[in-house]
């Protein structure tokens, strides 16, 4: 196969969610229809479902929330799919921002009871500020709630994006019919017990009689109405505003019940874009260049505990990804090459010969990848876009004596990981933690005693944020370091960050040191600690 075909076969996505919508489900009944795992009915069982294939960590056994991200590639319709799953608690929203630069396109889930709930407000933000494709899944339509109208004002409003329905129910809850697909022009009839992977029943025709003997007069003419009101509405599809981040398509269905799921996948497979180009500090690196680049986005350590794994993931951008050959680590300057580079079906890994631009490839690292790294041909250029947000919890670690170094190896992998920010102030004798959420904290505490055998114990700070500082005004810059000395410390590259105390504190300094520049977000950038340590 050519270079350009195997390109084209590849999608690359994500779903996301706030906790609870249904990712999972959703994820498994999508891997069910792929073929890739054969045990349906498997997500109607909590124990199974609690464990299911993308869930690497114990301690996501233990709470039954998604920690960890996962990868799975599946193949559907003689296309690639490669699905990155993102853990749905808030706590862990650095992962899934890193995530979303990753993929080409997203899946969001909204839970049709609750609406647009805090965590998918956060998630679109990113989506928006990278212009992603986004495909709305309005899920648990077997349930009662809210007019399908009034949840489609409600994410147009929340999450600022233009949506569009390409299906739409037929009443809802116990009374559910069916979805209308005004993509196909087809209706299809809900069966709480279908038979075959999903009901069978389709009208074509939507002003056939057969329309009333199915669903009845009163919904038949319901519907008629509500398809004639949308397209006044919300206009028609057009591939081209989708793909270029400005509308996003809508599925109504309920994952649980298998409906609504394969139109969903279906449509998705017609429409998703295939791999994007990525930016690059010199420039934008295209997926049919052939000279192979990548970059990390992700890393695990120790998904094996007798062996001490540690998994970077990468993300191929351009050209071919082949095992055993040599590639440029550009931050180390050094030359690496990878005897087996792993596929995942969530726990499940292959040992691959060689992977494209879109694909995830695991890559066994002794210590050598951040977050962030760019993986090239010899080509010295880095890529761009991987952000860190201030955290929003601080904790100075304090070790106990006895596990000192384990303690020191545990936090530095810990935090190359990204599960939190490490900041170090005092020339690196104070470690400072920086957390989206408390259960960052326990998951540190866990891993450090489970997977390194290391004590520690936080102590609480009372910083408001993280702000990265720079500037081009020396006098002003040494007048500001002088006088908050006891509160400016280094990230893990070695940038300048200042933790203030409070919001209004954060006016007043932005005010009083206008050539100081603050800022609560950093991009992670792969470049050599010691350039990134200079003032500006
Ligand atoms: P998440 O990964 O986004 O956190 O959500 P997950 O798929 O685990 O689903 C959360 C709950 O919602 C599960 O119930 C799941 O069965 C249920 N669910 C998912 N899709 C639908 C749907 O279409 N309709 C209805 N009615 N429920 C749905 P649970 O009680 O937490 O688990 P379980 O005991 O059902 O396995």
């Amino acid at each position: 196969m050519s270079y350009a075909s195997e390109i084209s076969k590849r999608r690359t996505f994500a779903i996301i969610s706030h906790p609870d919508a249904g990712k999972t489900t959703l994820t498994e009944k999508f891997l069910l229809f792929a073929g890739a795992i054969q045990s349906a009915g498997a997500v109607k069982s909590n124990k199974i479902k609690k464990s299911t294939m993308s869930d690497f960590m114990e301690i996501e056994r233990q709470r039954g929330i998604s920690v960890a991200s996962a990868v799975m590639s599946f193949e559907y319709r003689g296309l690639k799919i490669n699905l990155l799953d993102t853990p749905g608690h808030k706590d862990f929203s650095e992962d899934t921002y890193r995530t979303l630069t990753a993929v080409d396109s997203v899946i969001l889930i909204v839970d049709s009871v609750k609406g647009v709930e805090e965590q998918t407000e956060n998630l679109m933000k990113v989506c928006r500020m990278r212009k992603t494709p986004v495909i709305i899944f309005i899920n648990k339509l077997d349930r009662e709630g809210r007019s399908s109208f009034d949840l489609l004002d409600e994410i147009e409003s929340k999450i600022a994006l233009k949506v569009l329905p390409l299906s739409w129910p037929i009443s809802r809850g116990a009374d559910f019919k069916g979805v209308y697909s005004l993509y196909e022009k087809k209706i299809r009839l809900f069966d709480i017990h279908p038979t075959e992977a999903e009901d069978a029943i389709t009208i074509s025709d939507l002003h056939s009689a057969e329309l009333e003997r199915t669903v009845g007069e009163v919904l038949a003419g319901q519907l008629r109405e509500d398809v004639e009101l949308l397209s006044g509405v919300y206009g028609f599809f057009e591939k081209q505003q989708y793909l270029a981040g400005e509308v996003a398509p809508v599925f109504f269905g309920s994952a649980l019940n298998n409906f609504g799921v394969k139109e969903l996948l279906d449509t998705f497979v017609d429409i998703a874009p295939l791999p994007m180009p990525r930016d690059s500090d010199q420039r934008a690196i295209l997926p049919e260049e052939e000279a192979f680049s990548g970059f990390v986005f992700k890393i695990h350590a120790n998904l094996d505990l007798r062996h001490r794994d540690r998994i970077a993931f990468l993300r191929v951008c351009s050209g071919k990804f082949e095992r055993n050959k040599f590639y440029r680590h550009v931050r180390l300057k050094t030359n690496l090459r990878f005897s087996n580079p792993a596929s995942f079906l969530g726990q499940k890994k292959d040992v691959i010969d060689e992977a494209y631009p879109g694909d995830v490839i695991g890559l066994y690292d002794r210590g050598n990848f951040k977050i962030g790294d760019t993986l090239t041909d010899g080509a010295a250029f880095t890529f761009q876009g991987i952000p860190s947000f201030s955290p929003e919890i601080f904790r100075e670690l304090i070790k106990t004596a006895l596990t000192g170094k384990q303690l020191e190896k545990g936090i530095k992998h810990l935090t190359d990981e990204g599960v939190a920010q490490l900041f170090t102030m005092d020339d690196g004798r104070r470690k400072i933690i920086g957390t989206v959420g408390q259960l960052q904290f326990e998951v540190i505490q866990y891993r450090l005693e489970h997977e390194y055998g290391a004590k520690c114990r936080f102590e609480p700070l009372a910083f408001y944020k993280a702000c990265w500082i720079t500037s081009h005004n020396l006098i002003q810059w040494e007048d500001f370091c002088r006088y908050r000395s006891d509160r400016i410390g280094l990230d893990k590259d070695g940038r300048p960050v200042f933790f203030v105390e409070s919001e209004w504190m954060l006016h007043h300094y932005i005010k009083q040191y206008a050539d100081i520049d603050f800022r609560l977000t950093s991009e992670i950038k792969a470049v050599p600690p010691a350039k990134e340590t200079a003032m500006a």
